[in-house]
């Protein structure tokens, strides 16, 4: 971790706003093993940030107050209020820097909730970013990744991007050199998933023998080695995540949705996270295109994004 400040009180612009940015994720190796006495599991997990982003502005107010707008903002799946991580996430640095949590803040969402894509944790992460530069509280990017921690396993990731090795519930982070650029569709799917149901769901299935026991030790090498230097098919062959079968099993039709992804072209395609959003792998940036062009014309998605990754983490812009 670099000690730099994560912002500073030089980035507000004229009308007193501070903008922050950060990614949606793709856990290419997913490995769950047993669950903790804590209520997690330990993980094993690789993750690739993408270029689908959230965008948080903040500014100075009297008390807290948060505005949604974009991707189910109109259907009340985001909350308003403290439930939503970046109420916390305001909250949590105060508290730390010893300031008063005054702040506006709007949230902007590319990223769907529920998606298992980190949407909410990439909006907390912008939302620690822009509040240190907003509130000049000088933050290390260690005690953000701190904070980033205490709201969520995946905050922490969504705060430093690029490609990651998890470890813990997935907040214990090594991240990783991988240069190559990687082409990606993501098919999101009508209707979110609930993390901890299927983190439970793998539980059931592993209690009743259908699934064998988690090893949260499994090696991510292979997926570490094709990620760094390719090819296409060796990553295609080194992708899994062991939330895919809970998954599946509570949304039968992304058995149908991953067919589709392959059929259409896809190198490999496996559920993202928890789910339900499939992300598809393209040769390259012309194929995702193909790809997303094709996946969209289709009935098995609500919507498609062509990405790409690594991408950086959380950070001002402007
Ligand atoms: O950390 P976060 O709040 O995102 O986790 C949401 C839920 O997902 C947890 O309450 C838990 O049920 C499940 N989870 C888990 N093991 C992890 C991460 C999350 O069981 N490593």
């Amino acid at each position: 971790m670099s000690n730099a400040t994560a912002g500073g009180p030089g980035r507000i612009a004229g009308n007193g706003a501070v903008v922050a940015r950060a990614p949606a994720k793709v856990n290419v190796h997913l490995g769950v093993g047993p669950l903790r006495p804590d209520g997690f599991h330990e993980l094993q997990t690789v993750f690739l940030a993408v270029s689908l982003f959230d965008t948080v502005t903040v500014r100075r107010s009297a008390g807290l107050s948060l505005e949604v707008h974009g991707e189910g903002a109109a259907d009340g799946a985001v909350p308003t209020d403290a439930r939503n991580l970046v109420w916390q996430a305001a909250e949590l640095l105060a508290r730390h820097a010893g300031v008063a949590a005054d702040a506006h803040l709007v949230v902007d969402k590319s990223i769907p909730a529920a998606a298992g894509l980190a949407g909410g944790s990439a909006d907390a992460a912008a939302s620690l970013v822009a509040l240190d530069a907003l509130w000049g509280t000088r933050a290390t990017r260690g005690d953000l990744a701190a904070l980033a921690a205490q709201l969520g396993s995946d905050v922490p990731f969504s705060l430093l991007g690029g490609v990651a090795l998890g470890t813990g519930r997935g907040e214990q982070l090594s991240p990783v050199l991988a240069r190559r650029r990687w082409d990606w569709v993501l098919g999101i799917a009508g209707e979110g998933l609930s993390t901890p149901t299927v983190y439970g769901e793998l539980d059931s299935l592993r209690a009743a023998g259908e699934l064998p026991d988690g090893v949260a030790a499994a090696s991510t090498e292979p997926v570490l080695a094709a990620l760094r230097s390719g090819p296409v098919g060796a990553l295609a062959a080194a992708l899994s995540n062991d939330l895919q079968a809970p998954a599946v099993r509570l949304r039968p039709e992304l058995r149908e949705a991953l067919r589709a992804a392959t059929e259409a072209g896809a190198a490999a395609a496996l559920v993202s996270g928890s789910g339900p959003t499939v992300a598809a792998l393209a040769e390259d940036e012309e194929g995702a295109a193909r790809l997303a062009g094709e996946l969209a014309g289709g009935g098995a998605f609500r919507a498609v994004r062509a990405v790409h990754g690594p991408v950086h983490g959380a950070r001002l812009v402007g």
